[in-house]
């Protein structure tokens, strides 16, 4: 769909749901992690690339404190008041808005009633960040409305908040920092203690390639938390011995290897993968500039055998794909994206091969698995912010 055919369907609608023409129209990037699976949450480091795939809402300030909510993807209208925000388990994607207005409202932030229509180019559930990008996208807009003077940063933070505190997933800040603070063109380098973002260069001849295995994922699933909590366990065991160590990304392999016995088996194999993973964004983020293809291929490989074997976040249809995306013409590697567990996986390929890689990826993952899988390259795009008016 090009930009102008989705400002018309957007339009379109909110005339037919409200009357009458939106006055703000802000967008929200989804994203996608190139290296650094779960080291968020470790205060580690993520290479991570805002995508060419958005949420959009139009809207129109309200003279009453009501926000009137039509979302296009799922058909569906919710109506709250913002002096009385509750979660609703009969329309959970309302929540992500409500909790937004509720986090920021909380703070002091001034807010607006609103009649909006939300678009979303985000594949819903897949791994790329859609709920990051519908929050993002809610607070742009209330930042709109209401004239806020307020630090980017302090926007991903706080939409952070409202998923974990509102929504109840415990997640970390790659999502909502990449939507806020992505770039178009480029990979950041995202140190998540410092939360400091770097521009990092993507090798002309490199596209990024998603590589949806459509099999569901379950992110506020129990499995997520289980891994937080077996992380913290190994930091606080190695921090018995090395007190300067507050979070994994804090401790060495030389450390966890002198120690292995002290940790849980388990606790010691997840703790292995942060640290090697976070080598690994380091890594990748100088081969991906370099162009290094036999660098990129081998440290995307060591991601995804570590995801398997050590952090257990791969299912059998992720491993399809691997096989799928690395006999494909152009591959250079490929690896897990998102929390696991299925969703969405990266390839990075050959930029004049994609054009056989997409459908000979397509095919062999379908062959295998019975499964019709999402295939498309994607682009780095600018953060979020607001769009001119229609
Ligand atoms: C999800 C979470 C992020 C991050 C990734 C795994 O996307 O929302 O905070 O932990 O999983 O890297």
């Amino acid at each position: 769909m090009t930009g102008t055919d989705r400002r018309s369907l957007v339009q379109d609608r909110f005339t037919q749901v409200f009357g009458g023409q939106p006055t703000h129209w802000v967008q929200a990037p989804g994203r996608v992690d190139l290296m650094g699976s779960h080291t968020d949450y470790n205060q580690g480091y993520v290479l991570t690339m805002s995508i060419d795939r958005s949420t959009w809402i139009a809207a129109r300030p309200r003279p009453d404190r009501v926000v009137a909510i039509d979302s296009i993807n799922l058909d569906a209208r919710v109506e709250f008041s913002l002096d009385d925000i509750q979660p609703d388990p009969a329309a959970r994607w309302a929540d992500y808005v409500k909790g937004v207005a509720h986090t920021f409202g909380a703070e002091g932030y001034a807010l607006r009633g609103f009649d909006g229509v939300i678009h979303s180019t985000v594949p819903l559930s897949s791994g790329l960040s859609s709920s990051a990008a519908l929050e993002v996208a809610t607070a742009m807009l209330f930042k709109e409305l209401g004239g806020w003077v307020i630090e980017p940063l302090q926007i991903a933070l706080l939409c952070q908040r409202a998923e974990n505190q509102f929504v109840g997933v415990n997640c970390g800040i790659l999502d909502q920092y990449t939507s806020v603070h992505g770039q178009a063109g480029c990979a950041v380098l995202l140190d998540c203690r410092h939360l400091t973002g770097q521009a990092t260069a993507i090798d002309p001849g490199i596209q990024v390639v998603i590589c949806d295995t459509r099999f569901k994922r379950e992110l506020s699933g129990s499995e997520y938390a289980e891994r937080r909590a077996q992380c913290e366990e190994g930091a606080a065991i190695l921090a018995r011995h090395y007190p300067e160590i507050r979070a994994l990304r804090d401790a060495t392999l030389a450390q966890l290897d002198a120690h292995a016995g002290d940790l849980p088996d388990v606790v010691q194999r997840r703790a292995r993968f942060i640290i090697e993973e976070n080598q690994r964004v380091l890594d990748l983020s100088g081969a991906l500039a370099a162009g290094d293809r036999a660098a990129i291929r081998a440290l995307a490989a060591a991601s995804f055998a570590g995801a398997r074997d050590l952090y257990a976040i791969s299912v059998p249809a992720m491993e399809s794909m691997m096989a799928a995306m690395l006999a494909a013409p152009g591959a250079i590697g490929a690896r897990q994206a998102g929390a696991g567990f299925g969703g969405c996986m990266v390839a990075f390929v050959e930029r004049d091969r994609v054009a056989q890689f997409i459908p000979a990826a397509r095919d062999a993952y379908q062959q295998a698995t019975n499964r019709e899988p999402h295939v498309y390259a994607v682009t780095a795009a600018p953060g979020a912010g607001a769009l001119d008016p229609a």
